[in-house]
């Protein structure tokens, strides 16, 4: 089951050029391409004549020819061009999904396509200030569903054991973090605080911290898809009245988690540096320290999505650290009970 009517990163801007991408979204089989415009569209991904995959097509001057036969088919769906027949029936044309370019995203509506507003597209500004968030970004295709990947971000007491030698550090920092966390109406946000506390590996790599640090992880969940994160260390003692201004360490990271199928989806992250912007070569090591800890999440919940897959969920046990992950999974279904009417309004 999914949220159907709602927004999701159908793809990065850059990675849809003329040529089309096959991309299935919430188990819709679609192909994404851009016209000789350059105006990006989202079809499903079957010719109406045939039923062939459009994605293994072209894309001409008229819109997206099919591979089989050469009806042509504009960003609307509608077929602009049958050949060797004068008169095009009304009814010759594919599914169009709303699709919108924004902030460095294609954002897909896979639901009913009339309540689709890109009003309540969720914005994501750092994307577009390079010069002091330089960002880098990639989606990395996991065998596990959309949720379980959530699941992942909502509980990061898991970063002391899968990213032990990375981002992580020493487990019981992470499982006594003071966690604050504010309910809002798409979702929550959190903040986790680690005074006075030991570097993990990375920091120390990109800050040379000499002693111990003060460090925050402040997270929003904004339903059904993103999380927006940004994470901050200085000097111990620096956050004693909360959150500085300009930290030794700061830095953005957006999750999109897009469902392919039940099983799978795409993620879509990037990363985007805030402390030495002026620097290429930090905004490149953020990035390769990041991609290297995803692997890690990517690992464990594939594995464990197959364990799931063949034992199923019922004997599961909850405990203390899943709170803020059960409180992620009630919004979701909370909107998938009420059709997600509530998305847009809010
Ligand atoms: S199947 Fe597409 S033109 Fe025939
Ligand atoms: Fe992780």
């Amino acid at each position: 089951m999914f949220v159907r009517n709602a927004w999701y990163v159908a793809a990065w801007a850059d990675e849809v050029s003329g040529k089309p991408l096959a991309r299935r979204i919430c188990n819709e089989p679609g192909v994404l391409y851009r016209d000789t415009a350059g105006k990006a569209a989202a079809l499903i991904d079957m010719c109406c004549h045939r039923g062939a995959p459009l994605h293994m097509g072209q894309v001409v001057e008229q819109g997206l020819e099919c591979g089989y036969h050469g009806l042509i088919f504009g960003t609307d769906g509608a077929c602009v061009r049958i050949p060797g027949q004068d008169r095009i029936p009304e009814r010759t044309r594919v599914r169009a999904f709303p699709l919108v370019e924004m902030d460095g995203f294609l954002w897909i509506w896979p639901g009913d396509a009339e309540k689709a507003d890109p009003a309540s597209i969720v914005r994501y500004p750092w994307h577009n200030d390079t010069q002091n968030w330089p960002n880098k970004h990639t989606m990395y295709p996991i065998k596990a569903s959309a949720m379980l990947m959530v699941d992942n971000l909502m509980d990061l007491t898991h970063l002391g054991y899968v990213h032990g030698s990375t981002i992580g550090g020493n487990p019981a920092i992470h499982v006594e973090a003071k966690m604050e966390t504010t309910r809002t109406a798409m979702g929550l946000k959190f903040t986790r605080w680690m005074l006075n506390s030991v570097p993990p590996p990375t920091y120390t790599r990109a800050a040379k911290f000499e002693g111990r640090i003060d460090r925050a992880q402040m997270f929003e969940f904004i339903a059904p898809c993103s999380i927006h994160q940004l994470s901050a260390a200085d000097d111990a003692g620096a956050y004693a009245n909360g959150l500085t201004e300009r930290s030794k360490i700061q830095f953005r990271l957006f999750h999109g988690l897009t469902p392919e199928t039940d099983t799978t989806c795409h993620y879509f992250w990037s990363t985007a540096n805030g402390f030495r912007p002026e620097d290429p070569a930090t905004t490149e090591q953020l990035f390769n320290e990041i991609a290297g800890a995803f692997l890690e999440d990517k690992a464990i919940v594939e594995g464990q999505q197959a364990m799931l897959t063949e034992r199923g969920e019922t004997d599961l046990v909850d405990i203390v650290s899943d709170a803020t992950r059960l409180h992620m999974r009630r919004t979701v279904e909370r909107l998938i009970a009420e059709g997600s009417q509530s998305l847009a309004a809010e």
